[in-house]
């Protein structure tokens, strides 16, 4: 399906893949409509995306944890268009990596409300601008967490995997409207995701890398751009793409120096 000059709504735009789907999406002729918490990022993103060639880049305020700010945000996009033909519901992220016998409420809270909440409330805010029969895409961001458990991410596996299940009615209750749902699941890939789960230390971040090579934000970015230009009656339900050095969630290839 040809892009140029599509509608691409991306949650979560600030940082990782929301930033290079901005670009990748822009250097396409798309229409780009950015949201995250850091506006100033936000700014920034959007520059990048027109310099790409997008056919327009704006960005607002959202915090998906609150549903007064996706409604706020749905306001504004209405002023902006009638039509978002692709949403990609990225916004979330790991926060702690306690086992459950240590966790703390804040995290777990976080995680539930960005991940899980907010891609309801992002979903429902949106659905009505969402064209029917014309090859709009539902993108959301799961993971391999939602397909495996680890030690220490009881919450966030969890969240990852309510997310698969919500793609999955989802699709179910939009049969018959020609809307594409899709969940893409990566494995480990390098974006801010790390150092926000250990709270800013990029010591810790960096070793969750070390010695393999993870994905890149422009990897996933590629992926969803496959994924939301088939054509209208190809619906990739589900995209699992991890690192070659990482085999399963628990086995990963680490070269030593
Ligand atoms: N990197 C990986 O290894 C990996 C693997 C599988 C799945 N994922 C998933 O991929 C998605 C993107 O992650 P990433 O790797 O690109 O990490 P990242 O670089 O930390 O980006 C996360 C993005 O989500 C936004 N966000 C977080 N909470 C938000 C909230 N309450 N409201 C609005 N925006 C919020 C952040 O923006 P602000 O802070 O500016 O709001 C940021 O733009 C997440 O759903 C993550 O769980 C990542």
């Amino acid at each position: 399906m040809q892009l140029r000059q599509k509608w691409i709504v991306i949650t979560g735009a600030s940082s990782g893949f929301g930033a290079a789907a901005a670009k990748a999406f822009g250097a396409l002729g798309c229409h780009v409509i950015l949201g995250a918490r850091r506006v100033d990022r936000l700014e920034s993103v959007a520059a990048e995306a027109t310099s790409a060639g997008a056919a327009s880049a704006q960005f607002h305020d959202l915090d998906v944890a609150s549903t007064a700010s996706v409604e706020a945000f749905a306001a504004w996009l209405k002023s902006v268009t009638t039509v978002v033909d692709v949403l990609i519901n990225n916004a979330g992220g790991a926060h702690g990596l306690d086992a459950v016998a240590t966790g703390k409420d804040a995290d777990w809270e976080a995680m539930v409300q960005s991940n899980f909440l907010g891609l309801l409330r992002v979903t429902r805010a949106l659905l009505p601008l969402i064209p029917k029969d014309a090859g709009a895409y539902i993108l959301n961001l799961g993971s391999v967490a939602g397909h495996a458990a680890y030690e220490g991410a009881a919450v966030y596996c969890g969240v990852k995997a309510a997310e698969r299940s919500i793609t999955q009615s989802l699709r179910l209750e939009l049969n018959g409207t020609g809307i594409r749902v899709g969940s893409l699941d990566p494995g480990l890939a390098e974006t801010e995701f790390a150092l926000v789960r250990f709270k800013g230390d990029s010591s810790r971040a960096s070793n969750v890398y070390a010695g393999m090579t993870p994905l890149s934000a422009e990897d996933i970015a590629e992926t969803m751009i496959w994924m939301v230009s088939r054509p209208a009656h190809v619906c990739i339900d589900e995209v699992i793409i991890k690192p070659t050095d990482q085999a399963a969630i628990h086995k990963v290839y680490r070269r030593t120096v």
